[in-house]
């Protein structure tokens, strides 16, 4: 099957708190280039990209002043409270661009520029003819314990089965902006879209990829971002 066109939503509404920095995690540097930067460039030039949406805080200082912000390829969106918030509202400016119900849309956290072309290229391979979508994710590698109220192993968990969620997320724009905004309104913690549609009753597939796909989080994921692309990058 070859590779579907598809629309990309990048939440960077968050302010980045685990982080300590002086501003939002997406806005610091690495490699010359603020994080958003890099994370775009994950699919800018991608053949099949139909386009692009950021969701950016109503009140952002920095999103204006990059270069990417006047790029014509990318649209802005409005920020929300959570990052599901932030989701919807880039979802519903998909609708807005021409998007349809059954087009396929790719949501990528702004703080995970070190996605693959491999990895995006082997999600959209693997799901175009899914009917559910599904997610890159990555296969737990440490044995995993079960903490009881003390701080005390309760039981040794089954690694084989658990694994850990990563971005981008595929699925039809239509189905996710139905099954997010439904678990919003009955206030379902969602913190990924997965999540959503796993609540609407269906089951995203999994698709393995690479486990340096990381979120920064804390200030030693920049550090360990910065030492791997100074020792070339992917
Ligand atoms: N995000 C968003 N809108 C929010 C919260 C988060 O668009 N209201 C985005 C972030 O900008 C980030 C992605 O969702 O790209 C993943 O969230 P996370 O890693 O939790 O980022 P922050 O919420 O910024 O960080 P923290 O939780 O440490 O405050
Ligand atoms: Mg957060």
């Amino acid at each position: 099957m070859s590779q579907p066109a598809f629309w990309v939503v990048i939440p960077a509404a968050g302010v980045g708190s685990r982080m300590r920095a002086d501003r939002p995690k997406q806005y610091l540097q690495v490699a010359g280039r603020c994080i958003i930067e890099h994370t775009l460039d994950c699919f800018l030039d991608h053949p099949t990209l139909a386009g692009l949406v950021v969701c950016v805080a109503a009140d952002d200082p920095y999103w204006p002043g990059l270069p990417c912000a006047s790029d014509p390829r990318i649209q802005r969106a409005p920020g929300g409270r959570e990052r599901c918030d932030s989701v919807l509202s880039g979802l519903q400016r998909l609708g807005l661009l021409g998007a349809a119900d059954q087009d396929w849309v790719l949501v990528h956290d702004a703080a995970r520029p070190n996605l693959a072309r491999e990895d995006l290229d082997k999600l959209l391979h693997e799901l175009a003819a899914d009917p559910v979508g599904g997610l890159l994710a990555v296969p737990a590698r440490d044995t995993l314990k079960r903490a009881d109220a003390d701080g005390r192993v309760a039981e040794t968990v089954d690694r084989s089965v658990i694994w850990q969620a990563f971005t981008p997320q595929m699925f039809r724009l239509g189905m996710l902006r139905n099954a997010l905004g439904a678990a919003l309104g009955d206030g379902v913690p969602v913190t990924d879209e997965a999540s959503a549609i796993e609540w609407a009753g269906y089951s995203p597939k999994l698709v393995e990829g690479r486990a340096d796909n990381l979120k920064v989080t804390r200030p030693e994921d920049l550090r360990w971002l910065a030492q791997c692309w100074n020792t070339g990058r992917q």
